[in-house]
């Protein structure tokens, strides 16, 4: 564990920006549209049902585009401050999951042809694949085989992050889910595949979708993570 992150006030008080939003009609995604428009942004959402969005606000677009084409992106790109991805694909034994990577490599490139700089995605704990020897039993021996097809792909996708570093990404890193809508609750973020107590062990293993994309929106406002990934939780 090595620090606490700006409050939800210090979110509010950003700078008002034009954000591009995939996976907008997911439960995260939905909490952080919301959050976002509240917050004086103005919003487009690519989606692949426009349907499921039911918010209506004057600062919210929502667009068809296909997440694995760049050229279907980059017209929605164009002349936005940032990228927020809260896509999620289904674990797979048989096919493995490929969606992380392949949208990413689309979202890049299209940022690249646009010059949109800025993109904010989330992951999960434990992608690294030796990060969960200290979880809890049912999750080492469960869980994660259960996800790992998820957890590679995402770790894939870190990595491609990493490895294009004139992009000023952030990875988000939260643990388990849960449909809790934002909370008042101090985040405790780590440079890491989890966040762990004063003895090395994981602490605060789930948290409110509603706090991730909390959390996701106070990097708008801050260098801090930039070109990192972070483990996040509330305490
Ligand atoms: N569950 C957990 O405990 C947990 C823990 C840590 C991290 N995570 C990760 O956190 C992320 C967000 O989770 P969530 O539960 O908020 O996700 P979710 O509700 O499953 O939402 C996923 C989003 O991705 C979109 N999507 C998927 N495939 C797509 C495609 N081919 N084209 C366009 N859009 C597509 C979905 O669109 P549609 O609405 O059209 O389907 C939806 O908007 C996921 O990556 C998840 O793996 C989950």
């Amino acid at each position: 564990m090595e620090s606490t992150t700006p409050s939800q006030t210090d979110a509010q008080e950003s700078l008002k920006m034009k954000i591009v939003v995939l996976g907008a009609t997911g439960q995260t995604g939905q909490y952080l549209v919301s959050q976002a428009l509240e917050h004086g942004h103005t919003v487009t959402a690519i989606v692949r049902n426009p349907g499921k969005i039911t918010i209506r606000n004057d600062k919210l677009k929502v667009v068809e585009a296909d997440i694995f084409a760049a050229d279907s992106l980059k017209v929605h790109f164009k002349g936005q401050d940032v990228i927020v991805s809260c896509l999620g694909f289904p674990a797979s034994f048989i096919s493995g999951v490929t969606g992380y990577t392949t949208s990413m490599s689309a979202v890049v490139s299209a940022m690249r042809e646009v010059r949109v700089n800025r993109v904010i995605t989330m992951t999960s704990w434990y992608t690294e694949p030796d990060s969960g020897t200290q979880a809890s039993y049912l999750i080492r021996f469960l869980l994660l085989p259960m996800i790992r097809s998820v957890l590679s792909n995402m770790y894939e996708m870190e990595t491609f992050l990493k490895n294009n570093n004139d992009i000023s990404w952030t990875v988000v890193r939260p643990p388990g889910l849960k449909n809790q809508p934002a909370s008042a609750k101090e985040f405790l973020t780590h440079r890491g595949y989890f966040v762990s107590d004063s003895s090395g062990n994981p602490t605060g293993s789930t948290m409110g979708r509603g706090d991730v994309a909390r959390f996701m929106l106070t990097l708008l406002n801050s260098n801090t993570w930039v070109k990192k990934g972070v483990a996040i939780t509330t305490i």
